[in-house]
């Protein structure tokens, strides 16, 4: 088949919707010239029908309320999925599969969850399954991993892709604000979900993290499988030891290859050496840092969110479907996630990894209690590298700071659990990982 036109059908007309729509009505003849093909938007998806909306003039007809005259229609070769969820979305991007069309996607939730069925479906039924947009916006990063690294191993990779955490720790650091103080503005501004526990919670970087983890090392793993811990736990008083230490706090997504096959996935909030590239990326915006073993370091910035940049994605997206319908070909389908459940690498636990940590007690000021700590966290073998402690002699309670040499994580656990049970340590204990390799 050799079209010279094609056509593309959008299920959701949300703030993503509306940038792909614009992008399709107004440069069509940029895309036309850089890439040779032509998109014509037949379809658009509008639970209930809106005014019209300024910068998009749609073709007589375009609207509809109706999915199946996008899934179902004979003429339209390529859909975009982004009504997001995980349901109603399955649903529908499982039914233009069936009818043979190319699915481009924004929607990682649903990938996370369900992506191994989908591309088996799509690799089924010849079509691609596109998702650059799920995963950092609008930062080539799928792309990048799939084919620009292919002839790389991924030897790790760290992610900045969360925008309201990033946005959220940034100004806790430079304006000593509480996490629920900024949290409010940013609900306030619209930069934060109204329930924003998917962002401050790790969950949205532990699914992106999932889809990168199959780009990069094959393996199909679920969100049960690794450690997921959020930001909500970040107090002024750690972001401001952590700059006196000469570091800053960043929620990353982590994934290493390890020994024996294993690779090493989390997300937490992170330590990262102040003068690093990844510790000046701030406010809402995203970066991801792969180190591969012919490549060496890369560092991938960018907005991850946001109605155009997001929309650039998908229509790199579209057009690389397009190139597939007007050339005939098979479409490029991931192979990572072909793999279905037979992933060709295990997720490591996180107890078995080695890591540097920040470690900040609370604890009676008095002779003696250093040495306690100190004594315990040697016989499980972790050795301290640096100690601080501020606030005043003379207060009930004062807080004892320590950076740690790499330590097992199974260690550090039975370490502060006796840790506390000392009569002098008085609170819960803020344990913050480090991660060195991102000093670049
Ligand atoms: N909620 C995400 C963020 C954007 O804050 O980065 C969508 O992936």
């Amino acid at each position: 088949m050799n079209k010279s036109c094609i056509n593309v059908g959008i299920l959701g007309w949300g703030t993503v919707g509306t940038g792909v729509s614009k992008i399709l009505l107004n440069q069509n003849a940029l895309i036309a010239k850089n890439s040779g093909v032509e998109l014509s938007v037949k379809k658009i998806v509008k639970r209930t029908l809106p005014a019209a909306r300024e910068g998009v003039e749609l073709p007589v007809d375009c609207l509809t309320t109706d999915p199946t005259e996008v899934v179902d229609n004979p003429d339209i070769d390529i859909v975009v999925e982004l009504i997001g969820g995980t349901s109603e979305s399955r649903t529908l991007i499982s039914r233009a599969i069936r009818n043979g069309k190319h699915v481009v996607t924004a929607n990682k939730a649903l990938l996370a969850e369900h992506g191994a069925e989908l591309f088996q479906l799509a690799s089924e039924y010849r079509v691609s399954l596109n998702f650059e947009a799920s995963t950092a916006g609008g930062i080539p990063i799928i792309k990048t991993l799939q084919e620009s690294f292919a002839g790389n191993q991924i030897h790790s990779l760290y992610g900045i892709v969360n925008g309201t955490c990033n946005y959220i720790l940034t100004e806790m650091h430079d304006r000593r604000v509480d996490f629920s103080e900024v949290l409010k503005a940013a609900q306030d501004m619209g930069y934060a979900e109204a329930d924003p526990t998917l962002d401050v919670e790790g969950i949205d970087a532990a699914q992106k993290l999932i889809l990168l983890i199959a780009l990069a090392y094959r393996s199909n793993i679920s969100l049960s499988q690794f450690y997921v811990e959020g930001i909500t736990e970040i107090t002024q008083k750690e972001i401001q030891y952590a700059r006196e230490l000469g570091y800053v706090i960043k929620l990353l997504a982590i994934a290493k290859l390890g020994t024996d096959n294993r690779v090493e996935a989390r997300v937490h909030p992170t330590l990262v050496p102040e003068r690093s590239l990844l510790a000046n990326v701030g406010g809402a915006f995203n970066a991801v840092c792969v180190i591969g073993d012919a490549v060496g370091p890369t560092l991938f910035y960018g907005q991850g969110a946001g109605e155009m940049p997001t929309a650039s994605a998908v229509v790199a997206d579209i057009i690389d479907a397009a190139k597939s319908v007007q050339q005939g070909v098979s479409a490029s389908i991931s192979r990572a996630w072909l793999a279905g459940s037979q992933s060709e690498v295990d997720v490591s636990p996180i107890d078995d990894i080695e890591t540097r940590y920040y470690l900040r007690f609370v604890v009676a000021d008095r002779p003696g209690v250093l040495a306690m700590i100190g004594t315990i966290l040697g016989n499980w073998e972790i050795s301290v590298a640096s100690v601080i402690q501020k606030d005043p002699h003379g207060m009930e309670t004062v807080s004892l700071v320590m950076l740690t040499h790499s330590a097992r994580e199974k260690n550090m656990k039975a370490a502060l659990a006796e840790i506390h049970t000392l009569e002098a340590v008085k609170g819960e204990t803020k344990l913050i990982r480090i991660e060195e390799e991102v000093d670049f």
